[in-house]
């Protein structure tokens, strides 16, 4: 089991640089696939999902590589179309595969997603999408089995806002015949980046980071290469680092217009940031006033992954603070270890209710999933004492160097 030590009460000073996102890389790396050649990703975060969906391109006949952190891939000749749960088993976003698989091979059988448990993450939005541009699917026991010769461009109205499925919806409408309207479809920066390396590619898009966009299917798209944007979760997440040991600290490559909602909150509480450039100044001594409600919601509204950063950063601040998930059902598992630490979380339903205490005492923690477990680390700074996270597994999923950089700001922490 792996796990990260840290030894509380300290105090962060000095500089990090945000990695790529994942969260943009990965289903770039899907959209890849439907050019028959190379493509590179510059910037491209080395954690161990996109270690995951590399593995699974080569697995069709892709072949991959990397320069320093640009990674490349060469989809010549990814004409495998069996995607066995082995792989999807591990990830969430290798659903995203299916559209592009479908669009260059015609067919495609994919076993079903896993991922972070943090609730029943279902993929009938994914299906009725592309159901939607004429490909037949079949749903087994262990498989989903898909067709289609040619797919054709329709409306496609979303009951509901989703990210992965507006990703599945455009990697599919880029190469389908006509023209596609995706209604009520996600508006996360990550979509508009999506569509911004599509568009790289030649595809014509209209729209993105609305709830409308409007895609002109192409009859072939060409290479892509594109630098991976700043992660906006891990910017956030340093941010509750900064927030919760009361420290100021710069993070170098963050998109501060991305975390407007993230900003509101953490202003509210009485943090401050100062943005120039690329560049974010942030200052947590301020941060000590509990906040009355915290939602999460669809972008623009408080991101759900930093829903977990920002309680470890809550449980600290003495009064009455609540946080509703609205996205996830079942989101508050960093809450459950948290309270080992002696935390004051009772879970109703979708609300945690924190009753803030200074008093916090390290303990051994297991990380449930990715936020969760990177929340825990937070938790554990302004703890008194050494806590050991078990499961730091979860959080290489989406961070590349989290101890090194929080070490490189002055905490004790290491890995084991
Ligand atoms: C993406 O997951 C992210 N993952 C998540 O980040 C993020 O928390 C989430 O979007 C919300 O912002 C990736 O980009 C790889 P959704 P995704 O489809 O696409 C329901 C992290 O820690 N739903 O927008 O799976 C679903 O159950 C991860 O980096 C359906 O009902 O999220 C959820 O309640 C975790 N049917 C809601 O929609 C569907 O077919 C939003 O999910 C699809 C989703």
């Amino acid at each position: 089991m792996e796990e990260i030590h840290v030894l509380g009460k300290s105090s962060l000073k000095g500089s990090v640089s945000i990695q790529g996102s994942k969260n943009a890389a990965l289903p770039m790396m899907a959209a890849s696939l439907l050019h028959r050649g190379i493509s590179v990703l510059k910037g491209c975060p080395a954690i161990s999902d996109v270690f995951c969906m590399e593995e699974i391109l080569r697995s069709l006949g892709a072949v991959t590589w990397w320069e320093d952190h640009d990674l490349y891939l060469d989809c010549t000749n990814a004409e495998k179309t069996e995607i066995p749960a082995f792989y999807t088993g591990r990830m969430r976003s290798s659903v995203t595969l299916l559209a592009p698989v479908l669009s260059r091979n015609k067919t495609c059988s994919i076993g079903y997603p896993g991922g972070c448990v943090i609730g029943k993450r279902p993929v009938d939005l994914h299906l009725m999408a592309l159901r939607n541009l004429g490909v037949r699917i079949l749903e087994t026991q262990e498989l989903l089995i898909a067709h289609c010769e040619n797919m054709t461009g329709a409306e496609i109205i979303f009951p509901r806002s989703s990210v992965g499925a507006t990703q599945q919806a455009l990697l599919a409408a880029v190469l389908a015949r006509g023209e596609t309207v995706l209604i009520n479809c996600a508006r996360e920066p990550e979509i508009v980046w999506l569509c911004r390396y599509l568009r790289s590619m030649g595809a014509k898009i209209e729209g993105e980071g609305s709830s409308t966009v409007l895609v002109h299917g192409v009859k072939e798209l060409g290479p892509g290469n594109f630098k991976v944007p700043p992660d906006r979760i891990v910017a956030g997440t340093y941010i509750c680092a900064a927030a919760a040991t009361g420290s100021e600290i710069e993070l170098k490559g963050v998109l501060a217009e991305e975390l407007g909602a993230f900003l509101e909150v953490y202003r509210k509480i009485g943090g401050q940031y100062e943005a120039k450039g690329g560049t974010l100044m942030v200052n947590g001594k301020g941060a000590v006033h509990p906040v009355e409600l915290v939602e999460t919601g669809v972008y623009p509204g408080f991101p759900t992954d930093l829903q977990s950063p920002l309680m470890a950063v809550l449980i600290g601040i003495p009064g009455r603070s609540t946080v509703r998930e609205n996205i996830f059902e079942d989101r508050f598992q960093a809450a459950f270890q948290m309270k080992k630490m002696g935390a004051h979380i009772e879970i109703d339903g979708r609300d945690a209710v924190i009753e803030g205490s200074i008093s916090l005492s390290g303990c051994v923690l297991q990380a449930k999933d990715l936020r969760g477990g990177a929340a825990l680390i937070i938790a554990a700074m302004r703890a008194s004492g050494e806590t050991c996270i078990r499961g730091a597994n979860f959080i290489r999923r989406g961070y590349e160097h989290i101890c090194e950089d929080l070490e490189a700001l002055g905490c004790e922490i290491w890995q084991t």
